[in-house]
């Protein structure tokens, strides 16, 4: 399989999370597919794991990638109710998200695993979406970036710089996840020029200037034009937002 190549891009990706049964993923890639996308940036969904096929099917000619939301690290095995990468390579998936907040909380992910199947997936050809953030009482304690960096240097810093070409940030506090409370831009900005900033310190310049670096929480048509003009701002990882085609597609043209 050929593997795509990051060089710093925008992306919008919609994180469908346990939504949509097989009619409202039908339907809602049928009204995706009306939409009109005046914007240079990739556009993703993430289905569900039963309706990933239908999903990739279903956009076979069209300019929107289906993505995973999640995968285990082990190649196969005796792992009941989950889902490897070769499965996902199996259909034809490029992509998965990985390390989102609702998995860390719910399903007790670590870095440590989250590193392993990063691993994993690097080893499948795939590109990965990885995702961080710290909670409100990290930022309310001062403590946002070192949470941050502590999430990123634990999972992502045992890679070799041409690993990078592969990974998609996606920070997403946690304290916005579907609260309707946004990061200002300002604090979108700041954040991300931070772990740019890391990445340019523990790698260099190239790994820095070419990651894209996503923002999740809360975006919204009505605010995410606001956030995506800010520099270090590649795109979103939009959930709520992502169901509703009219509103994706007002996001994915926001830049
Ligand atoms: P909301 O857009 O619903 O806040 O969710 C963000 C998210 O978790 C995307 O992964």
């Amino acid at each position: 399989m050929s593997r795509v190549k990051i060089m710093r891009k925008h992306i919008v990706a919609g994180n469908w999370k346990m939504n949509n049964g097989l009619v409202q993923t039908t339907t809602l890639i049928s009204e995706l597919k009306q939409q009109v996308k005046t914007s240079d940036a990739e556009v993703m969904i993430a289905p569900s794991f039963t309706n990933l096929w239908h999903a990739f099917e279903a956009t076979r000619q069209d300019d929107i990638e289906v993505v995973a939301q999640n995968m285990h690290f082990a190649e196969n095995g005796a792992y009941t109710g989950e889902v490897s990468a070769g499965m996902l390579k199996s259909l034809g998936i490029k992509t998965v998200i990985l390390g989102h907040s609702e998995r860390r909380a719910y399903f007790n992910e670590t870095d440590e695993a989250l590193a392993k199947k990063i691993d994993t997936a690097l080893a499948n050809g795939m590109r990965v979406i990885f995702c961080f953030g710290e909670e409100l009482s990290d930022r309310k304690a001062g403590k946002h970036e070192e949470v941050v960096k502590g999430q990123l240097v634990n999972a992502l810093c045992h890679l070799k710089a041409e690993d990078f070409e592969h990974i998609v940030l996606a920070y997403e506090p946690v304290w916005a996840i579907g609260t309707g409370e946004t990061a200002t831009p300002e604090q979108a900005q700041d954040m991300h020029a931070f772990i740019r900033n890391l990445f340019r310190e523990r790698y260099d310049a190239n790994v820095a200037d070419n990651l894209s670096i996503l923002y999740g929480g809360s975006v919204k048509p009505n605010n995410a034009k606001e956030i995506f003009s800010k520099p270090d701002v590649d795109g979103g990882l939009i959930g709520g937002a992502s169901l509703k085609a009219e509103d994706f597609y007002a996001i994915v043209n926001a830049f």
